[in-house]
């Protein structure tokens, strides 16, 4: 008799402690989750601030963060391991300390690339650090957060991790992860697992064009510690993505550029998709039976 109301402290503490492995993961979806790719970088310059504002603007379910690491060990919003892409300056991001990388330009090359985009504000942009970007939009968004090249990295899982607990993100949303870790890296993957088991992660694959294909072996692997993979679009079959799923794995293709490849996401049924265009995914999206 005197257990009962044992058992429900428990409970309760349990509840106030935080969220549950359970409650974060699996996520199911009644439809396929939009991710805004390097933010809506179809027609803002991607990894900027104004990047993930489009993206927010547009409803997308998430906005996706590359991550490099600085010099001087801070974590920054930023695809390739150099500079050069992205920005009016040349070299390793990781030979920049986070002042002299801030000194660059991160939207000027967006309308020397693309005139018919090009928009005077771009021109002011700089590159932000995740802090800089939990800042600025906290819990108004969903992140889906992919470590780059961690292996030249020390400890950028560790330094991530501290980020989203300062900034009490480990959190659902409206039934969702407020945030998702993605990697094609396992190891890091499997280390943030050990470090955080209740955050929801993502394997990343690149497969030939049609040949996207998982082991038994790879199946067991992955379910022990991720919610899923992200597979590029091309490489995959319906017959795939069911397996996958059957496999209890939820699968997100990347990366959709346009209407007709959007089609071909939504006709796979796939869990999530990349999409560089938010406003486009999300209307072709509630377009589609
Ligand atoms: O993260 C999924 C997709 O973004 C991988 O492609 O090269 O744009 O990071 P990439
Ligand atoms: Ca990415």
């Amino acid at each position: 008799m005197q257990r009962l109301p044992i058992i429900l402290a428990l409970f309760l503490f349990i509840a106030a402690c935080g969220v549950s492995e359970i409650s974060m993961k699996p996520f199911p979806v009644e439809e396929p989750i939009i991710i805004a790719h390097r933010g809506a970088s179809a027609y803002t310059p991607e990894h900027t601030i104004l990047a993930y504002e489009a993206a927010k603007e547009a409803a997308a379910t998430y906005i996706e963060i590359d991550l490099q690491m600085t010099k001087d060990g801070v974590l920054v919003a930023m695809h390739d391991e150099k500079v050069d892409r992205t920005t009016d300056g040349t070299g390793f991001v990781k030979e920049y300390t986070l002042d002299e990388l801030k000194q660059l330009n991160a939207g000027k090359w967006f309308n020397q690339t693309f005139p018919d985009l090009a928009n005077k504000q771009f021109e002011s942009l700089e590159v932000p650090t995740l802090e800089e970007i939990f800042l600025y939009f906290g819990d108004e968004v969903n992140y889906y957060i992919e470590m780059k090249s961690p292996g030249i990295y020390n400890a950028m899982e560790e330094k991530l991790l501290a980020l989203l607990k300062q900034y009490n993100l480990i959190q659902v949303n409206e039934g969702l992860p407020r945030v998702i870790i993605e990697s094609f890296n396992e190891d890091s993957l499997t280390k943030v697992y050990q470090l955080e088991p209740r955050l929801t992660l993502i394997k990343l694959y690149s497969f030939n064009e049609e040949e996207a294909a998982l082991s038994v072996q790879e199946y067991n692997r992955l379910r022990s510690y991720a919610s899923g993979i992200g597979v590029n679009l091309n490489s995959v079959t319906t017959d795939f993505i069911q397996e996958v799923q059957q496999n209890g794995l939820q699968i997100h293709l990347y990366t959709i550029e346009n209407e007709v490849e959007m089609k071909k996401a939504l006709n796979l049924k796939s869990n999530g998709i990349f999409i560089n265009n938010p406003d486009l995914g999300i209307r072709i999206k509630d377009e589609f039976d």
